[in-house]
């Protein structure tokens, strides 16, 4: 070994890199240079943890080898020397034996789209490597760093709950290769640089020197100090140094910098305004020992620590030696608050440290720190208020003149950046308050009370932190009818077909498509405009970067470069960009490395134009799409005129980002002749790609074949934007007459594809005082964004979903497109049903306390029964609404739940608790008419074996293995007999999108067709042998020389909905469901705990936010800005059970639709924190409060907490200043 090699050891094999580039990661580096395509590119930002593997490293101190989960998008090869790394191949495989992680998670349902499962198999592999028999509490926490969109977490949890101490399964992490079994040397090794690593891919830096201080014992241990304080060597991991300071992990709630390895060191120096740990070392009086060559110097850690943004006093020559943390003295209280959007692995919005030492027997102010985080460009201490507050004693005087003084001192600028300036200011505030009674509750205990205030018990429970109990472990499925055979799968509950293969790596999405020999690779050059004339395109730098193909723009096009649902978009943006990710071009180079550089070198010049971004500026400007869109029923003056009231008001529902785990992906392959090429494709929409690229190219369809395999994760996203990066990645291999990939990394994918619709809506409901509805009025606008794509589809089914369950004689509602300068906004779960039935209910909710009626009273008694006719007159039948209701009331315990609820929010001031319960009807069909066609393909070989394809593309909901079902028992032999291995344009043609939850109807009953038609032709043969197997009668039909190969098509009968003539049937059948969900929040800060949820519509309707500048730029562009749901997101309580006895006879096998109508019963947890609010509000009798008020969507901690009016929020109201422009303006 020289001393240029890197050595370090993967699935127990020695690697040695000479002369290793210090810029290649180590996911770049297992997935291209070793074919470990296992571990998955999800965020490459360490937000996500598709990319977790294990590091394993000797440490010298504890004298054995640790095990840490890392995150390899960020890990640079370089600091690996000597590290062992396992990833999921290492583990198991199906060709050998699974290990039990990865048959848990697959067999427990825990794999949908199969995106996330390596990233969380490889989090439990190294809890299990660390703790063989982990609390569920260290399971929940071993995956803080891991994200999953489809499975809502639930299952991974049941799965790995088996593995748990007190779980009654068995106990046992069974083991399988150690690193015994490895050639691996225990040795000193490093761990990873995050920072640096994110530096690196998203500020383009380059660094002449990347040095890895984990590799230096002097900067790794913690110590008890000689004057009873602790000390931790710099560099050393957070993780470790929490493991090592009993009660840290304690002092502050929900306080964590992320489990990974990220250091100490790293945390104080990069100095980012928003750190958790710098408030705490600045209220504890932390000291630092910083040393350079020759010198040394100890430095407190002060309000002059951080001079500036990102600065701190260390000259950059210095490195920080070690911090010494002072031990708490008698009569010394030390608190840490944060407040996040999400609770776990989330950066805060506010952080807080917080100490009080009290003159010795007394509860006079020694000393009194006050430090934050997120109150200005870096972290800060609140001098001016503490000062003052010396001597004073710990009463209601003191924390009045602490909260005014706070208010001030800390004053936000109404544009300042990160937004929420008056949640973030009154955060300040309530952390106080927190810190205040906890210490007044301490010394309570203390016996103290000489001139100390008294704690009001109703007040206690502010200091509570929400307890995370282990979620509940329910599910219930539908029972198969009696004496169905074994073999027959219909109606059981089969883990997905590909989950074995999804939990050991081995499955292959799109990028794991081995590389071609001359493959290329392509970065899109797209506008940081959001409406301007493109000026000039400038790609002389761009071509300068090594491996510098092409760039191609609109004048490569050899077809159309018009495109779009509505031929109103370009594939390539000619002389103007209509928003800010518009796609301009595109750069073609050798590696993905090099296409980065090369598209950041691209320069182009813009003259802009005037922007329309958000709804209120389409409405002032007359910015809409046509037509307008109207459904009217009844007499709507009359029944304005008949009501006994009239409530109006406005609604905003925010968009919500896809986050599909894998973005968008397409390697385009030229075939070399008569224009054919191939497309391997993550799209939900095989027939447009094909249709979108033969047009942009000038060739016929039949040239064009798209294949996809399987996707990871859709939900929308991937039926029509997917094709923009499509067709760009098409004209690059017909340019270039190479191979070209492109999968887009998450902050473009985020950019540029746009997500669910925005929505205002204008409602005004005339009731009668028994709550029933007479008159209804809406009108409905969604942010479209820059082309029509499939909004007009969209706001119709809002339309057709406005009454959600309700019978409402005279209604009108109407529905405008905004045309703006955003990113296309498109199909997403639910194709705006969400909207149109959260403002139902939202009006709904306000007429029930109108009326001072239990709000679910007034919804029974408005809710639609069998045969009536909705508002687009469709009759309803098979009505099983009133059974799923009164069975949900009953299971919830409803109205013993509320009297509790009641209770709570009686003996409680600053926790609240809500209840709701929420019912939907969502209509199964697309809206479209002749979308409703499915289609298969079956071929029998002669050896029994099937092969399936159909139209629908899998995507983690589990067609394939519901398709494969639907054969199984059609064809009556063994699923083991049928495979399904992609879908293609090939095999079955002019396919529909999957989507609107109807593949699995459409596509099953084509299947049932096919197999039909291979039984009919079958049945000579079993009559001849009636006792012969399957493999008998193929072999005799092929030998008679019988096709073995048939297809099956299926159209829905009966559908053709107007909107002319408010009449024909817009839908083929409806699903049904009901959801009750408690919430408790806290009206200080906004925190919420959930009883009750399905997990994608609780992160719409409670905690995704998108932020866009006044100028369109979206500032959310990733894991860590933009929070789905994680696993400790999800409520410790969750039923879920189907109806019993209810057969649906529309669909095939009583197959229901169940792939959208659940989102939206997640609307009960925004409803239920709109009750705890109310009750929030009600208990304020300082201000008079309205009984309604506006909650807009999603209920995030900074709206429940800003409408949580109190003291504390009107020492914080912020004015605008005229001319001043908001970090964020709400789309
Ligand atoms: C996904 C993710 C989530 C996160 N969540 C949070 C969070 O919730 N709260 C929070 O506070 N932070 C959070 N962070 C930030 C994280 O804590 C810091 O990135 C981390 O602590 C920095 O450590 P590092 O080892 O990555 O730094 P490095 O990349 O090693 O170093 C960062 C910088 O500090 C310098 N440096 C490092 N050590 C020394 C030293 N001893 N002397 C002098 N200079 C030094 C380096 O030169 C470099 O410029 C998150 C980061 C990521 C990636
Ligand atoms: S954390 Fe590495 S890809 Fe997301
Ligand atoms: S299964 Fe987790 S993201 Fe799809």
């Amino acid at each position: 070994m020289t001393a240029d090699e890197l050595v370090f050891f993967v699935n127990g094999k020695k690697v040695v890199e000479k002369n290793a580039d210090p810029e290649t990661t180590l996911l770049a580096y297992l997935r291209r240079k070793l074919g470990l395509s296992g571990t998955k590119l999800g965020c490459g930002e360490g937000g996500c943890g598709a990319c977790t593997v294990m590091l394993s490293k000797y440490d010298r101190f504890q004298n054995k080898i640790l095990h840490f989960s890392a995150n390899a998008c960020l890990a640079p090869i370089c600091s690996l020397h000597h590290v062992a790394v396992t990833t999921v191949e290492g583990i198991g495989s199906t060709k050998s034996r699974l290990h039990p992680v990865q048959e848990r998670i697959a067999k427990s349902h825990g794999s949908q789209c199969g995106f996330c499962t390596p990233g969380i198999v490889m989090s439990m592999y190294t809890l299990l490597r660390n703790q063989p028999e982990p609390t569920m509490e260290e399971i929940e926490d071993a995956f803080q760093g891991n994200l999953c969109r489809c499975t809502g977490y639930r299952p991974i949890l049941q799965g790995f709950r088996t593995f748990a101490r007190v779980s009654g399964g068995s106990g046992t992490a069974a083991k399988a290769a150690t690193l015994k079994d490895h050639s691996w040397e225990g040795s000193k090794g490093p761990w990873k640089e995050e920072e640096t690593g994110i530096e690196m891919k998203f500020k383009n830096k380059l660094f002449p020197m990347i040095v890895c201080p984990a590799w230096i014992p002097e900067l790794n241990s913690v110590e008890p100090g000689p004057e009873a304080e602790v000390e931790v060597s710099a560099p050393d991991t957070d993780t470790t140094a929490t493991d090592s300071l009993p009660g840290w992990r304690r002092a502050g709630s929900s306080f964590h910098c992320a489990t990974r390895v990220r250091s100490v060191g790293g945390n104080i120096i990069t100095a980012s305004p928003i750190s958790d740990l710098n408030p705490v070392f600045m209220a504890s009086g932390a000291k630092l020992t910083i040393v350079s060559t020759g010198t040394r110097r100890t430095v407190r850690m002060d309000h002059t620590f951080f001079p500036a943004y990102r600065k701190t006093l260390l000259a950059p020559e210095e490195i920080l030696l070690s911090i010494e943390i002072p031990y708490s003295r008698e009569g010394e209280y030390f608190s840490a608050f944060k407040q996040a959007s999400r609770r776990e692995d989330d950066i805060a919005k506010v952080t807080s440290g917080m100490r009080v030492l009290f003159n010795p027997g007394t509860v006079q102010v020694k000393e009194l720190a006050l430090c934050y985080g997120g109150m200005a460009d870096r972290t800060i201490s609140a001098l001016k208020t503490t000062r003052r507050q010396i001597s004073h004693f710990w009463n209601e005087g003191l924390l009045q003149d602490v909260c005014a003084g706070l208010a001030e001192e800390l004053s936000l600028a109404p544009d300042a950046p990160g937004g929420m300036v008056e949640f973030r200011r009154t955060l300040t505030l309530s952390f106080f308050f927190k810190f205040y009674l906890t210490v007044l509750q301490k010394l309570g205990k203390e016996n103290s009370e000489d001139k100390c205030g008294k704690l009001d018990p109703t007040h206690a429970s502010a200091t509570l932190l929400f307890q995370k109990d282990p979620p509940a472990n329910v599910q219930l499925f539908q029972e198969v009818p009696k004496g169905q055979s074994e073999e027959d799968m219909v109606g059981r509950s089969l883990p997905h077909l590909a989950a074995a293969m999804q939990a050991s790596g081995e499955a292959v999405y799109c990028d794991d498509i081995p590389r071609y020999e001359n493959e290329l690779s392509l970065r899109l050059v797209t506008s940081t405009r959001a409406h301007a004339k493109i000026k000039s395109i400038d790609t002389s730098e761009a071509q300068k970067v090594p491996g510098f193909v092409c760039f191609i723009s609109a004048d490569d096009v050899p077809g159309s470069n018009i495109t779009g649902i509505y031929n109103d978009e370009m594939v390539f943006a000619k002389d103007k960009v209509t928003c800010v990710g518009h796609i301009i071009g595109a750069v073609v180079t050798d590696t993905r490395e090099h296409a980065q550089r090369a598209a950041q070198a691209v320069k182009i010049t813009y003259e802009d134009l005037p922007a329309v971004i958000t709804i209120e500026e389409a409405i002032k400007n007359d910015s809409f799409y046509e037509p307008e869109l109207k459904i009217e029923k009844g007499n709507l003056t009359k029944g304005f005129s008949e009501a006994d009231n009239i409530v109006s008001g406005e609604l905003h529902i925010g968009g919500q980002e896809h986050f599909y785990l894998e973005t968008h992906c397409t390697i385009a392959v030229p075939k070399g002749e008569a224009g054919e090429m191939e497309l391997f494709v993550s799209t939900q929409n095989t027939m447009k790609t094909q249709s979108f690229v033969a047009n942009m190219l000038g060739v016929p369809a039949n040239r064009i074949l798209v294949r996809v395999k399987r996707m990871g994760g859709g939900f929308g996203g991937k039926e029509t934007r997917s094709i923009v990066v499509s067709t760009a990645v098409a004209l690059a291999a017909y340019k270039t007459g190479c191979p070209v990939r492109c999968m887009l990394d998450r902050d473009e994918d985020m950019l540029i594809t746009g997500g669910r619709h925005p929505f205002l809506a204008r409602y005004k409901v005339g009731f009668m005082k028994t709550g029933r509805v007479v008159a209804l009025q809406v009108e409905h606008y969604s942010n479209a964004g820059n082309s029509m794509d499939l909004s007009q589809h969209i706001m119709e089914r809002a339309l057709l979903h406005m009454d959600n369950c309700y019978n409402i004689p005279n209604i009108r509602g109407t529905g405008r497109l905004c045309k703006t300068n955003l990113p296309s906004n498109t199909a997403f779960r639910g194709f705006g049903g969400p909207q149109g039935m959260l403002i139902a209910e939202y009006w709904m909710s306000e007429v029930a306390v109108t009326c001072g009626l239990p709000a679910e009273e007034v919804r029974r008694i408005n809710m639609y029964k069998e045969g009536d006719l909705t508002h687009f007159n469709q009759k309803l039948e098979g009505f099983t609404l009133s059974k799923c209701w009164d069975e949900c009331l009953a299971s919830s315990q409803y109205h013993a739940r509320k009297r509790e609820v009641e209770k709570f929010n009686e003996e409680n001031c600053w926790k609240k608790r809500g209840l709701s319960i929420i019912p939907t009807k969502y209509g199964i069909s697309y809206s479209i008419p002749f979308l409703n066609q499915g289609g298969a393909l079956i071929h029998v070989y002669t050896d029994g074996s099937v092969l399936l394809t159909h139209g629908g593309t899998e995507m983690g909901q589990g067609l394939h293995t519901k398709m494969v079902q639907v054969a199984s028992r059609a064809l009556k032999i063994p699923t083991s007999k049928i495979y399904i291995s992609e879908t293609s344009t090939n095999t079955v043609p002019n396919t529909s999108p999957t989507a609107a939850s109807v593949s699995a109807d459409l596509n099953g009953q084509a299947v049932y067709e096919a197999c039909q038609t291979i039984l009919k032709r079958l049945e000579p043969f079993k009559k001849k042998n009636p006792s012969g197997s399957w493999e008998d009668w193929v072999m005799a039909a092929y030998l008679d020389a019988v096709s073995l190969s048939a297809t099956g098509f299926y159209k829905t009968p009966n559908l053709g909905y107007s909107f002319e003539t408010n009449s024909g049937n817009a839908f083929h059948y409806f699903s049904y469901g009901v959801a009750c969900s408690e919430v408790e929040i806290d009206c200080l800060t906004g925190d919420h705990k959930v009883e009750g949820a399905f997990v994608q519509g609780l992160g719409l309707f409670t905690l995704e936010e998108l932020h866009y500048s006044p100028e369109g730029s979206l500032h959310t562009r990733g894991p860590s800005t933009y929070k789905i749901p994680a696993f400790g997101s999800i409520p410790s309580v969750f039923r879920v059970s189907l109806l019993r006895d209810c057969p649906n006879k529309k669909a095939i096998y009583a197959s229901k639709a169940v792939g959208e109508p659940p989102l939206f019963l997640a609307a009960s947890i925004f409803f239920a924190i709109k009750d705890a609010i109310r009750a929030a509000r009600a208990g304020n009798t300082d201000h008079k409060m309205k009984k309604l008020f506006q909650l807009d969507s999603p209920a995030t901690p900074e709206k429940i907490r800003n409408a949580c009016v109190d003291k504390f929020t009107t020492l914080c109201i912020t004015g605008t200043a005229e001319n001043c422009k908001p970090w964020s303006v709400r789309v």
